[in-house]
């Protein structure tokens, strides 16, 4: 078949419609393209050599910065020695060193991994973990599960249930029975506040509402964002995630965080469990597991969930029917070997944690822009939520396009602003990236 459509962009590459693109307007994006074409530490380049800032490290993916060499010999090296390892009753070294660096980073006692290759298959893969531990426990009608409005967890059916982002839902009904949300964590006495919210610590007990209409024994499982990112940066009030943790030790509930965008020093430990002194039962990681070189994800989970569904099999045969062709991919594992080393070895989480007083404090100077309505953040990710205009996001996806074009690249959801800058910004870097912004939101028609 012939190239439909075929479209010159700027650069003069042919584009074609054959590319169905991902929560991207197709017809715009091929009217007017934006093509990144190359990637070094804190830059994007398009193909005119213009740089273009990363204010939301890719789609929060990449700490340590674009173009590592260390995770490209890495990933070349482990290709030669092996490809792929089929991973059904066959292993390789690698995943096992990964998991047990892993463990090393977690809290305790989460201390087994689980491996997939998105964060949407690790969501998949805790919730059908929490409904095997309850089985395990034999409390199997512990099959419900409570997440919250503006919550983001992926996009395969179970993450388009869990997430309370309305236009991930509502093109899809309801395809997955037995998801019940709590309230979002946003309210209006905390506009403008920096760092944790001190009020809606109480909306935690929307999780007892739920319970007393549901019943506990029917619950397995609360998935919350430590942080909720995707929707535009919902912090945790002060007393939050304690208070959903003490309902779910008392309810027989797991406490699912998904830190697939907080995981690896966004929140600056190495993950927000630790940031927020809350241990829940399971945790979901992706994106900067590998600086996002290669797609892969983790699932961590506690001793007692582990050997609960271990030691429940009867006989020698397979404890959980799970699992995909790219659980612990060698190459990924590779990328995420190398990936760790740079974190480690470069402090990244550290040096994040150190500049997250400049980042927060340079963008709470923009609050007096008449168009910025809220400006959250906490650690290195933050978000600046606009006032609309005509429909909700028309905004917010206008601000992100005139950004790209002043060279400032950042992930917008509606009317938010969301910037998750690589940990290895310098100041200048921030400076930098505050000035495009003000001069853009004041440009605001
Ligand atoms: C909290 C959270 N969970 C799950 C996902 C889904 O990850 P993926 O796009 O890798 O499937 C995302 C993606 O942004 C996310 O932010």
């Amino acid at each position: 078949m012939s190239a439909a459509n075929p479209i010159e962009t700027r650069d003069s590459t042919p584009l074609g419609t054959q590319q169905w693109l991902p929560f991207t307007p197709n017809r715009e994006f091929l009217a007017d393209p934006k093509l990144f074409a190359s990637a070094s530490r804190q830059h994007y380049y398009d193909a005119s050599g213009r740089a273009i800032l990363d204010g939301s490290s890719g789609l929060f993916t990449t700490p340590a910065g674009h173009g590592r060499q260390e995770i490209a010999q890495a990933v070349y090296d482990q290709l030669l020695k092996m490809d792929f390892c089929a991973g059904f009753t066959r292993a390789h070294a690698g995943s096992f060193a990964l998991a047990e660096r892993l463990a090393g980073l977690l809290p305790e006692p989460l201390n087994h991994v689980f491996f997939a290759s998105s964060g949407s298959d690790a969501v998949d893969t805790a919730m059908k973990i929490s409904i095997a531990y309850h089985r395990a426990r034999r409390e199997p009608s512990r099959t419900m599960f409570v997440s919250r409005e503006r919550a983001y967890h992926g996009s395969n059916l179970s993450g388009t249930a869990l997430s309370g982002m309305v236009n991930n839902r509502r093109a899809f009904g309801n395809p997955v029975s037995g998801v019940v949300h709590m309230r979002h964590t946003w309210l209006p006495e905390q506009r403008m506040q920096p760092g944790q919210p001190t009020v809606g610590a109480e909306l935690a007990d929307d999780l007892l509402r739920l319970i007393q209409l549901h019943g506990a024994e029917n619950i397995a499982a609360c998935v919350v964002e430590p942080v909720a990112g995707s929707t535009g940066t919902l912090v945790p009030p002060v007393g939050y995630l304690d208070r959903l943790r003490e309902l779910c030790t008392t309810h027989g509930i797991l406490l699912v965080f998904d830190e697939v965008i907080c995981g690896f020093g966004r929140t600056g430990e190495s993950f927000a469990a630790q940031s927020f002194g809350v241990t829940p039962d399971i945790i979901t990681m992706a994106k900067a597991i590998t600086n996002g070189a290669i797609p892969m994800s983790a699932v961590a989970v506690s001793d007692e969930i582990y050997r609960t569904v271990i030691d429940s099999a009867v006989d020698d045969g397979i404890e959980f029917f799970h699992g995909y062709t790219w659980s612990g991919h060698p190459v990924a594992c590779a990328a995420a070997l190398a990936t760790q080393d740079i974190y480690a070895n470069e402090r990244l989480f550290e040096r994040g944690r150190a500049l997250s007083p400049y980042f927060l404090n340079q963008l709470h100077t923009l609050a007096d822009l008449p168009a910025v309505f809220d400006i959250r953040g906490y650690g290195m990710i933050a978000g600046i939520e606009i006032h609309p205009d005509g429909k909700p996001g028309q905004r917010g996806h206008r601000l992100q396009k005139h950004l790209f074009e002043q060279g400032l690249h950042l992930k917008a959801t509606g009317d938010t602003a969301i910037l998750a800058p690589p940990l290895i910004f310098e100041r200048e870097d921030v400076d930098r990236m505050i000035g495009l912004l003000r001069d853009a939101l004041a440009a605001l028609d």
